[in-house]
C-alpha cells in the first residue's frame, strides 16, 4: 500500500468513527447496532487514542457507568436518546432485556444482563498512555477500582469450575456469537425448535423479521434457526434474573477458549495498572488470575492437534472445531515458547488458518467453513489486532508485520466492513463499522512508527 492510500483510508476511517460517534460514546454502526457494546467500546478507544485522546478516555469511562453493583460490566448499554438510529423496535431492546429485574442493575441506565470479552484493561491502558501526567492520575483514579471489581466478579459470578476459567453463560458473552463450536453446542437441545425455524426461513416468514438481514444479505448472517436459539437462550436468563447461581443451574456454559485469553492478558494489564495507580490487588484476586492462566494452558490445549479449543464447561469436553479463538492464547501472552511455535505454524503459509486476505473465524477447507457467515469463515480485523498484538509480544514482528499489511489490503480492498471474505477481501456485514475504523488507524499508526 502507498503513502497517500494508506493516508485516504486513515481518513476514511476517522469518518466512520466521527459519523458514529454520539457523544459520551460510540455506536458500532448506525444501521444495525445503536447502542454501545463492551468490547466494541475497547477496540474503539483504542482507535480513539490517535485521534482525540479525551473521546477514547470518555469511551471508556461511560461503559465503566453502566457497571452493576455486583462489579459486572454489561455487554450492552442501551441509548436513551431518541431513536435516530437503526429500526425504531431496537430501541425497544431495554424491554427485551428487563435487566432492572435483578437488584444488582443500575438505576440509572438500562443495560443487557450478561457480559462480553474482558478487554477494558487493555484499554484504559492504552488511553491512559495518551494522556499528560495529570489527566492520566484523574483517569486511573476513576477507572481502577471499577475494573479491580469487575474483574473480581469474574471470579465470582463466573468461574463456575473454580479453576480460574470464565464461563460464558450465552455466545454472546464471548462476542463471537454463532461461531460453530458454540452454536453447535446449544443445538443438541433445540434441534425441532431449529428445523422449523429454517422453514420458516425459507418461507420468508423469518426474513420478515430478521433485524439483522436489512442491510445484508441473510447468508452473511447468523441462520434463522441458530438466531431463534440465541434469543431463545436469552429469553431463558433473563426469566433467571441474571442471578448467577441460577443461570448456572440453566444456561448452557462453556468456558470459551478467547475469552480466557482475552482475561489472561487484561489480568495481566490490570496488575500493571494498579501498580502505577499504587493500588494492592487483593491476594484472592492475585491467585484466581494465576489460576487462569494455568488452566487456559493445561485445560484447554490438545496435543494432538496442536490448537487450543473452548470447553463445555459441564462435561469437560473439548468443542474441537478449530476457529481464530483457538490461536487468541497468543494474545494471551503467558503460553510457552513451544506453544506459541506450534500456534504460530497454523497462520503461516500451508497452515491450516493461512488465507490471502487476514485470518479465517475457520479454516478454510473445513466442513464448517462458510466463506460469507459471520464468524464461520470471514476475517475479523478485531481478531487480527489481537493476533498482531500478542505475536509482537511473542518476539514474532514479520509475521506480525505480515498479518497487519494483509488486514490493511482487506480493509483497503473491502471498505470499513463488518467482517470480510478472507479469500477474496470482499466486505461482508454492515457497513461503517467502527471497531474496523478503529483498529485500521491503530494498526496504521504503529505501522509508521516501526
Ligand atoms: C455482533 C458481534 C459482537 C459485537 C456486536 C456489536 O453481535 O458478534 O461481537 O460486539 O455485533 O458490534
Amino acid at each position: 500500500m502507498n503513502h497517500v492510500s494508506a493516508n485516504q483510508l486513515e481518513q476514511q476511517a476517522a469518518r466512520v468513527l466521527g459519523g458514529n460517534n454520539r457523544g459520551s460514546h460510540t455506536i458500532p454502526s448506525p444501521s444495525n447496532y445503536p447502542h454501545q457494546w463492551l468490547w466494541d467500546s475497547c477496540f474503539i478507544a483504542v482507535g480513539l487514542t490517535h485521534l482525540d485522546p479525551q473521546k477514547a478516555a470518555a469511551e471508556v469511562t461511560t461503559l465503566l457507568s453502566g457497571q452493576w453493583a455486583n462489579g459486572m460490566v454489561p455487554h450492552m448499554l442501551f441509548s436513551e436518546s431518541k431513536p435516530v438510529d437503526g429500526p425504531k423496535f431496537m430501541h425497544m431492546d431495554h424491554l427485551l432485556w428487563d435487566s432492572k429485574r435483578n437488584p444488582q442493575a443500575p438505576k440509572h441506565i438500562f443495560t443487557s444482563g450478561i457480559t462480553q470479552p474482558p478487554l477494558i484493561a487493555e484499554a484504559v491502558w492504552r488511553v491512559s498512555k495518551k494522556l499528560n501526567n495529570k489527566e492520566r492520575k484523574q483517569f486511573l483514579e476513576k477507572t481502577i477500582k471499577r475494573l479491580i471489581k469487575y474483574h473480581e466478579w469474574i471470579y465470582a459470578e463466573r468461574d463456575f469450575n473454580g479453576n480460574g476459567l470464565m464461563s460464558a453463560v450465552h455466545p454472546w458473552e464471548t462476542g463471537m456469537d454463532n461461531s460453530p463450536p458454540l452454536i453447535n453446542h446449544m443445538h443438541g437441545k433445540h434441534i425441532d425448535f431449529l428445523s422449523t425455524a429454517e422453514n420458516m426461513a425459507v418461507s420468508g416468514m423469518v426474513k420478515a423479521v430478521r433485524r439483522d438481514a436489512k442491510e445484508t444479505h441473510l447468508d452473511e448472517r447468523t441462520l434463522s434457526g441458530d438466531a431463534f436459539i440465541l434469543a431463545a437462550a436469552a429469553w431463558k436468563l433473563r426469566r433467571t434474573k441474571y442471578d448467577h447461581q441460577e443461570m448456572r443451574h440453566h444456561a448452557n456454559y462453556i468456558e470459551d477458549v478467547a475469552l480466557n485469553s482475552i482475561l489472561v492478558r487484561n489480568n495481566m494489564i490490570l496488575g500493571e495498572l494498579a501498580e502505577a495507580s499504587g493500588v494492592e490487588l487483593p491476594d484472592e484476586l492475585l491467585a484466581n488470575m494465576r489460576r487462569t492462566e494455568e488452566s487456559l494452558d493445561k485445560v484447554l490445549w490438545d496435543e494432538e492437534t496442536q490448537m487450543y479449543y473452548s470447553r463445555d464447561a459441564r462435561s469437560s469436553q473439548l468443542l474441537n472445531v478449530p476457529t481464530v479463538g483457538s490461536l487468541l492464547p497468543l494474545y494471551a501472552g503467558t503460553i510457552d515458547k513451544a506453544k506459541v511455535s506450534a500456534l504460530v505454524a497454523h497462520l503461516r503459509e500451508g497452515g491450516s488458518f493461512a488465507a490471502q486476505y487476514g485470518v479465517p473465524s475457520v479454516p478454510i477447507g473445513h466442513p464448517e467453513y462458510e466463506e460469507k457467515r459471520m464468524w464461520s469463515g470471514p476475517a475479523w480485523v478485531n481478531m487480527n489486532w489481537l493476533l498482531i498484538d500478542g505475536l509482537v509480544r511473542a518476539g514474532y514482528e514479520p509475521e506480525a508485520d505480515g498479518l497487519t499489511e494483509k488486514t490493511l489490503k482487506m480493509v483497503q480492498k473491502g471498505g470499513m466492513h463488518e467482517y470480510f471474505s478472507a479469500q477474496t477481501g470482499e466486505g461482508l456485514g454492515i457497513d461503517n463499522f467502527s471497531w474496523t475504523a478503529a483498529l485500521t488507524i491503530d494498526l496504521l499508526k504503529s505501522r509508521r512508527q516501526s
